[in-house]
C-alpha cells in the first residue's frame, strides 16, 4: 500500500488536496499542527471513500520537525509516493514589523522543510515508482511583493527549486510540478493579517479551494512543470513579466497598503 503525504492538510487548500485525491481512492498521511481537524478529516475521508487515512499532529516551524515526521513514517513503515508540500503561510505588513525568529518560521515552513522533507522521501520516491512532488506556490512568486517581502521571496524560491529538481530528476521516475494559486478563499489572508484593502481586493478575484485543489491535482498527474491557477492570475503573471518591475511592485505596495 503506498500513500500521499499531504502537509498542512488540516484546512484551506491542503483539505481540498487530500478530498480530491481521496475521491482517487489514495490512501493518506496528513500533517498540521491542529490534531482535532485532521482527525475529523482524516475519519470523514476514509468513511466516505473506504481509503486509509493517518495523521500527525506537527509544528512544522520547531527544529527538528522533519526528523520527527521521518521517525513517524519509518515506525509506522508507510511507503509514499506522492508528497505535497502545501503547508506555509505569510506575514504581511512592513519587513521591519516582525521579528528575525518570526521572519525565520516563516521561511523555516514555506521553504526548509519542503527541501527538507523532499529530500528525506526521494530515495522511497523513487523505489514507489511512478511517483510525484507537488509544490504548492503562489502568484507572489513572479514578482517581488512589498507587504509581502518574506513571503513572496520564500514563493520564489520554491518555484525555482521546483524547476531545478524537476529537470535532475527527468529520468529518475519522479515527477516535479510546482501550482502556483492566486487569491483563493481560505482563512489564509486573514491568517496573514492581510489589511481591508488587500482582503477586498483578493474577494474580487478569489477562486475556491476546491478549484485550486482539482487544477493542481490534473497537473501533478499530467506531470506539468508550472501551472498558475486561474485566467486572471495567469494574466497578471503575464502583465507582471510584461511590464517593468516597479510598476508591478507599486501596484502590490498599493494593494498591501504600504504608500
Ligand atoms: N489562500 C491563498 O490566497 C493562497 C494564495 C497563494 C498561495 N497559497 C499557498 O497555499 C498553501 C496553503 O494555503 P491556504 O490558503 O490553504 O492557507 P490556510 O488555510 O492558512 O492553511 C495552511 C495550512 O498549513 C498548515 N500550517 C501552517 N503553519 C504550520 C506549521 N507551523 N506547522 C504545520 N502546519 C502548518 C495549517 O495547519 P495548522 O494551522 O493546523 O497547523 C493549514 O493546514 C500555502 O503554501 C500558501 O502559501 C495560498
Amino acid at each position: 500500500m503506498t500513500y500521499a503525504l499531504i502537509t498542512g492538510a488540516s484546512k484551506g487548500i491542503g483539505k481540498a488536496i487530500a478530498e480530491e485525491l481521496a475521491s482517487r481512492r489514495i490512501h493518506l498521511l496528513l500533517v498540521a499542527r491542529d490534531a482535532a481537524l485532521l482527525q475529523e478529516l482524516s475519519q470523514t475521508l476514509h468513511q466516505q471513500y473506504q481509503i486509509e487515512a493517518n495523521f500527525l499532529a506537527l509544528d512544522l516551524a520547531t527544529p527538528n520537525a522533519v526528523q520527527e515526521l521521518n521517525n513517524w513514517i519509518e515506525t509506522h513503515h508507510y511507503r509514499i509516493h506522492i508528497l505535497v508540500n502545501n503547508a506555509g503561510y505569510g506575514l504581511s505588513g512592513p519587513f521591519t514589523d516582525y521579528t528575525i525568529d518570526e521572519h525565520k518560521a516563516m521561511m523555516q515552513v514555506n521553504m526548509t522543510v519542503p527541501v527538507e522533507l523532499t529530500a528525506t522521501l526521494l530515495p522511497q520516491l523513487k523505489a514507489n515508482q511512478p511517483s510525484y512532488v507537488l509544490n504548492i506556490v503562489s502568484s507572489a512568486a513572479y514578482q517581488s511583493v512589498p507587504g509581502l517581502t518574506t513571503y513572496a521571496a520564500s514563493k520564489s524560491f520554491m518555484l525555482s527549486f521546483s524547476r531545478g529538481l524537476r529537470y535532475e530528476l527527468r529520468n529518475k521516475g519522479v515527477s516535479v510540478t510546482a501550482v502556483s494559486p492566486g487569491s483563493t478563499d481560505t482563512g489564509f489572508a486573514a491568517r496573514a493579517k492581510v489589511g481591508t484593502k488587500g482582503l477586498k481586493a483578493a474577494e474580487k478575484v478569489n477562486m475556491t479551494p476546491k478549484a485550486v485543489a482539482a487544477i493542481a491535482v490534473k497537473a501533478m498527474f499530467a506531470k506539468k512543470a508550472e501551472v498558475i491557477t486561474g485566467f486572471i492570475n495567469q494574466l497578471g503573471a503575464f502583465l507582471v513579466w510584461l511590464f517593468p518591475k516597479k510598476l508591478a511592485e507599486k501596484t502590490a505596495a498599493g494593494i498591501y497598503e504600504l504608500d
